[in-house]
């Protein structure tokens, strides 16, 4: 759907992306995180045309985006909505225009326009604000309007920038709601840049991490939370831990199946081996669950405890103190 490759952009000497491939399947939600200023919101903007390149391509359903008349970046441009973290609507204009602003450039009948924002506004879920004034709207609402309006000319792809940074995490929960209602519904693809592991966990699938301008790592969601890279324990920080300073504290990482429910008990059993539980955690990521599990174990039984753990092909590592 959205391929890009070897991408290449500096801002003067600042080499913002650098040689950045990624590819977004058809029908899928793709999230990108990084840190600040590593070059997320540049990217959608290259993708989008708003920003130029210095190298690399970019191909959306096949067509490259390499254009010499305005006329065609318009058309391209056409298949693509984008909403962003404040919302940019028209603050003097009211809902219904705010969503039919880009069918009035396109040049739409007024008929079409008025069956298009009846439409989309039942779809965002703000079917009561059409005549309100972005001021008199929350911010969920607000983004709501945005989205409506991203959505007015049909695109095939919606890019995201920090959509819901603005916003309290329970409106942030239903504006993801309705994204992943979106893409469902209506198909439309979706690549979105947040910082906010909690926007991947819930509507990704996949998610590319982003550092130093480069793609560090990139996979299924939930894969990439098992495998734990260093990019994704860079970005999550590592969180001092309290642990117990005796012994050995092993932080195993496994999907949370029928057979690995009893887990702790069977390698009790299999190993014989005392141990402690020091906290177990789990983690929805769309439709899956993730459990972290630490336990303490004495020096001595760390070999047979790691060794049955590999037996069941149980991801594991020794978590370290401060
Ligand atoms: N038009 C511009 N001119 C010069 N430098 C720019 C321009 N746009 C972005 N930059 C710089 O490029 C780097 C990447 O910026 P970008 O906005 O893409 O980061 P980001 O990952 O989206 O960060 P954030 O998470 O804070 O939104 C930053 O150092 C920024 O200062
Ligand atoms: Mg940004």
């Amino acid at each position: 759907m959205i391929k890009i490759k070897n991408l290449d952009k500096s801002f003067g000497e600042l080499h913002v992306l650098k040689n950045v491939s990624l590819e977004v399947q058809k029908g899928e939600i793709f999230g990108l995180i990084g840190k600040s200023g590593e070059g997320k919101s540049t990217l959608l903007r290259c993708i989008n045309l708003l920003e130029k390149r210095d190298g690399g391509t970019i191909t959306l359903n096949g067509q490259a985006a390499d254009f010499k008349r305005s006329r065609e970046v318009r058309e391209y441009r056409k298949g693509i909505g984008m909403i962003f973290q404040h919302f940019s609507l028209l603050e003097r204009q009211n809902v219904y225009k705010n969503i039919a602003a880009p069918m009035e450039c396109w040049g739409y009948s007024k008929q079409e326009i008025d069956e298009k924002v009846r439409e989309l506004v039942k779809i965002v879920g703000i079917e009561d604000k059409l005549y309100e004034k972005p001021r008199n709207l929350s911010g969920g609402q607000r983004q709501r309007v945005a989205i409506a309006r991203a959505l007015s000319m049909d695109p095939q792809v919606l890019l995201s920038d920090e959509a819901t940074s603005a916003l309290d995490p329970q409106t942030t929960q239903s504006i993801l709601q309705l994204l992943r209602d979106i893409n469902e519904r209506l198909g439309i693809t979706i690549l979105l840049v947040t910082h906010e592991m909690e926007v991947i966990r819930s509507i990704c699938h996949r998610v590319a991490i982003m550092e130093h301008g480069e793609v560090a790592d990139c996979g299924k969601v939930s894969e990439i939370f098992l495998n734990q890279p260093g990019s994704l324990k860079r970005l999550l920080g590592e969180t001092a831990e309290v642990l117990p300073e005796e012994g050995v504290n092993i932080r195993m990482v496994f999907k949370e199946t029928e057979e690995n429910r009893s887990l702790i008990p069977d390698i009790t059993c299999a190993t014989s081996v005392r141990f402690s539980v020091i906290y177990s955690r789990l983690e929805k990521f769309r439709d899956e669950v993730i459990c972290t599990t630490m336990l303490n174990v004495q020096e001595e039984d760390l070999a047979k405890v790691t060794a049955y753990l590999d037996t069941l092909n149980i991801r594991w590592e020794v978590a370290l103190h401060e």
